[in-house]
């Protein structure tokens, strides 16, 4: 375990590899494999000692925007665990308001009530406990969380899927198309508190394609946007494995593209490169081969209302995985800073959100084979000692 303040500091470092020489080429051929940044998935399911650790355990494996896993938790008495976000891991350009870190939360503290399910305790929620903080997240509590033994508890079906889940960021077979039963079975997933919705009309399909495509040019040619994900973007396993969290480009074939000097962060980040195109031409593969769309909409943007979205968000993806349908979030076009201002009206104007009401959510889905687990940081690392 760490002090919440060791985890302040060292929890925002990142310590990338940048540019790629010969030398670099030696480097990276010699570093490790991704098995070690893939760990906190094998890991879940054994037994830390305590009940919360066991339920925590899955619980980091949730979706989160960037995989920044911003949690913190504090293990407070026997029964408590009160749960707070790293502050330095937000997204100020693409996530102005911390409106997806939330969801994200949302997406954690439903596995965490899952897995408490499994071993017979009631994960009983109160969000937020001193306050919703607006305009953006503090240093307060997101969440705290009662561990009550109850052997009556339902165990949820869907967390057989817990570790098998993925968000599936590959094209999708275009020749494969996503039946209504298949879609329904993923929107099944919800808790029917917000309204969730889908499409796999061809019509309605090519205009939200349309749309998810603006968004990511808008959010690409944006230079802090486009920044603060590159920033982020962990290339080759060295890097993943020295920093599990941020955008994992690991891999054999990226491990090329780094040698060979193709692809560098400062590359990524100069408008008309060879990488910053290869971006754009993997992204117009990615978002063109939709072959249907899921999404989640709330009447009010509250943070509350961010919480149940992520809520439903896992239960959804776990829904998906279940089916076996690959489903992906596309979030630029929902993003809240001023040059989207005109595509985000746009997409709520087509899938019918309200006057104050917001799209939470909105994914692609379609068919490939489902990627290898991404990575994580070990439960251990999130823990806060007093
Ligand atoms: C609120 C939210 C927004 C997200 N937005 C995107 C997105 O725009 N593009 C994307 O590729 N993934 C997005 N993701 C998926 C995360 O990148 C993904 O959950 C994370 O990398 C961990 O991967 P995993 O879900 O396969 O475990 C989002 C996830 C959440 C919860």
């Amino acid at each position: 375990m760490i002090s919440r303040r060791g985890l302040l500091v060292t929890g925002g470092a990142s310590a990338v590899i940048l540019g790629a020489g010969a030398g670099g080429a030696a480097f990276y051929a010699n570093g490790p494999g991704l098995s070690k940044a893939r760990e906190p998935w094998s890991e879940a399911g054994k037994s830390f000692g305590d009940p919360r650790i066991d339920a925590l355990a899955y619980a980091i494996l949730a979706p989160n925007p960037h995989n920044r896993q911003p949690w913190m938790f504090d293990l407070v008495g026997e029964d408590r665990i009160d749960v707070y976000i790293d502050l330095d891991k937000r997204l100020p350009a693409t996530d102005p308001s911390d409106r997806q870190l939330t969801i994200g939360f949302g997406c954690m503290l439903e596995l965490l009530r899952m897995a408490a399910a499994e071993k017979g305790y009631r994960a009983a929620l109160t969000p937020f406990p001193d306050g919703q903080p607006y305009p953006r997240l503090s240093g307060n509590r997101m969440a705290q969380v009662a561990f009550v033994k109850d052997e009556s508890i339902l165990r949820d079906p869907l967390f057989a899927n817990v570790l098998a889940r993925r968000s599936t960021k590959e094209p999708f077979d275009t020749a494969k198309p996503v039946d209504q039963a298949s879609l329904d079975a993923t929107l099944a997933g919800a808790t029917g508190r917000l309204d969730v919705g889908g499409t796999v009309d061809a019509a309605q399909r090519q205009r939200i394609t349309d749309l998810a495509w603006l968004g990511f040019m808008i959010e690409y040619e944006n230079d802090p946007t486009r920044k603060e994900s590159i920033d982020l973007m962990r290339i080759g396993n060295r890097a993943v494995v020295e920093n599990p969290d941020g955008i994992d480009m690991g891999g054999v074939q990226m491990g090329l593209f780094k040698m060979t000097g193709i692809v560098s962060h400062d590359g990524l980040n100069t408008k008309g490169s060879q990488a910053y195109n290869i971006g754009i031409d993997l992204y117009r593969e990615i978002i063109n081969s939709a072959m249907g769309f899921a999404w989640i909409k709330a009447e009010e943007n509250t943070r509350l209302t961010q919480l149940e979205a992520g809520r439903d968000w896992v239960r959804m993806n776990l829904a998906a995985q279940q089916a076996g349908l690959c489903i992906h979030p596309l979030s630029q076009i929902l993003q809240e800073f001023p040059e989207m201002a005109q595509p985000y009206k746009s997409i709520h104007a087509e899938l019918g959100a309200t006057v104050d009401g917001v799209v939470h959510m909105l994914g692609r889905v379609g068919y490939t084979k489902f990627p290898a687990a991404s990575p994580r940081w070990p439960i251990e690392s999130k823990l806060i000692s007093t």
